[in-house]
């Protein structure tokens, strides 16, 4: 049995989004095919993701210099407790699906939140005399992401951010096999609906094989 995170970051609902609509079909289609494996949806609009704020850092650097858990403030020990509590969580997962919108050439500042939750050294990644290494080989992801425009080829290929940044980010954590589910160029409403329709029988067919 295998555990799969489905990472959504957005706001509405499927029948109000490109990238939901793709998303459930996904993922309907890979419970289907491995009935057996566990599928945690994590709905970064829900969750709570701490902010890097001071009493993150503040907690973090006083464990670093030596002192207890228990020697941190309330708020700190609440936020560094839960940050814990989701990079645990990611790192015991064998696969992930993130879902988002492209907004302003990227990804929705919630799933950021969440990126920056999962970048912990000591467990997505590591430091070494080499430099860093990434812990989590061995695991997939799939991005599916909804824009307005075309960004997967064409002049605006260079500005693209979001599926760019969190494949880098994912292959510093060692990921290796990162693939795509673009719904692009959303915005003509002529062809929308035909760029969704091919979209979910993309995702429904890479299901059976992820
Ligand atoms: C706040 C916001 C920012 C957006 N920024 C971009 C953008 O930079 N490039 C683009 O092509 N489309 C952009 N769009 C359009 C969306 O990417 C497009 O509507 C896409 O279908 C969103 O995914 P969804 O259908 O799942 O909501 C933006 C939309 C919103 C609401």
């Amino acid at each position: 049995m295998e555990t799969v995170l489905y990472i959504t970051a957005h706001p509405l609902d499927p029948q109000e989004s490109f990238s939901l609509a793709v998303g459930r079909e996904f993922i309907e289609a890979y419970r289907e095919a491995n009935p057996t494996d566990e599928v945690v949806h994590l709905d970064m609009y829900k969750e709570d993701i701490p902010q890097f704020d001071a009493d993150v850092l503040r907690g973090w650097g006083k464990l670093r210099s030596g002192s207890s858990f228990d020697q941190l403030s309330d708020a700190e020990k609440l936020k560094v407790a839960r940050l814990e509590a989701i990079v645990d969580q990611y790192v015991a997962a064998d696969k992930y699906v993130y879902v988002s919108p492209m907004w302003n050439f990227s990804i929705p500042p919630v799933l950021k939140a969440y990126t920056d939750a999962t970048s912990i050294p000591g467990k997505t990644f590591k430091y070494t005399q080499n430099g860093p290494i990434g812990l989590l080989s061995g695991k997939k992801a799939l991005h599916i992401q909804a824009s307005g425009s075309v960004y997967s080829e064409g002049p605006l290929a260079p500005i693209e951010m979001g599926y760019s940044y969190l494949t880098k980010v994912l292959q510093f954590y060692g990921i290796q096999s990162i693939e795509a589910i673009f719904v692009e160029g959303t915005a003509s409403l002529e062809q929308a609906p035909a760029i969704k329709e091919k979209a979910i029988a993309a995702a429904k067919e890479f299901a059976k094989r992820f």
